[in-house]
């Protein structure tokens, strides 16, 4: 980890891809990036006295940003998986997340996964989402840089479905107010979110695992999780 200037304070230099509303998302009327994570890892850094410096960069870019020391941690709504863990550490699971699918709200022909089959369905780079769907055999993927580029192009018409995480697909249609699409219910997995960590920073994924262990145990995690999820 790096250290600020002038002032001595630590920094914790975090990245995220600022795209993926209720995690992490930048509303017109506010600068500074909102989100469950973001406040979560303003949380930890605070119990670990540190300050943060969040940058944004593109979902895909965000592991090799790690890989090249230009970011300590990434927190971006990233599942843990053992593909990941070979190239980063994760800190303990923080969320329990998984993978559904939007539709558009007169769509008949898709109700499951098992639909999809010769149909067209957008995904985020680099996204869980990506990788699963390519599993799904005689499906036409279309790989674009965010969420709200895939929500887009299923209301243009260019693609049947989108495949992304379900808080994200859930807050996009009853927080946001999106017309004309719905969520299904089936879930394609079930996933947990960690915090990644560069791969020979063991003492940073300790430390953050102690942090996010203490804010479990006094109320803070809780706090964070009511103000974005409710309960
Ligand atoms: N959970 C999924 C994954 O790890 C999607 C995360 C996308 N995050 C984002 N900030 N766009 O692949």
């Amino acid at each position: 980890t790096s250290s600020g200037s002038g002032s001595g304070a630590k920094v914790l230099k975090v990245g995220s891809s600022i795209d993926f509303a209720p995690f992490e998302f930048q509303d017109e009327s506010q600068k500074d990036y909102q989100g469950f994570d973001m406040d979560l890892i303003r949380a930890i850094a605070k119990e670990m006295g540190y300050e943060v410096d969040i940058q944004n960069l593109g979902f895909d870019g965000l592991i090799p940003a790690l890989q090249g020391k230009n970011i300590d941690v990434i927190i971006s709504g990233m599942t843990i998986n053992d593909e990941r863990k070979q190239n980063v550490l994760f800190s303990d699971p923080y969320y329990q997340s998984g993978l559904t699918m939007v539709v558009r709200s007169d769509e008949k022909a898709i109700t499951k996964f098992s639909d999809l089959k010769g149909k067209k369905v957008a995904v985020q780079i680099g996204t869980t989402s990506e990788a699963e769907v390519k599993k799904i055999e005689g499906v036409e993927v279309k790989v674009l840089n965010t969420p709200a580029d895939c929500f887009m192009e299923l209301k243009a018409g260019g693609v049947d479905a989108v495949v992304n995480d379900r808080p994200v697909n859930d807050y996009f249609i009853t927080k946001n107010g999106a017309q004309g699409v719905k969520a299904l219910e089936e879930k394609l997995t079930a996933e947990d979110y960690g915090i990644a960590i560069g791969k020979d920073n063991k003492e940073l994924q300790e430390k953050v695992n102690a942090a996010l262990k203490k804010l479990k145990e006094n109320g803070e995690y809780d706090k964070i999780f009511a103000k974005w999820f409710g309960e």
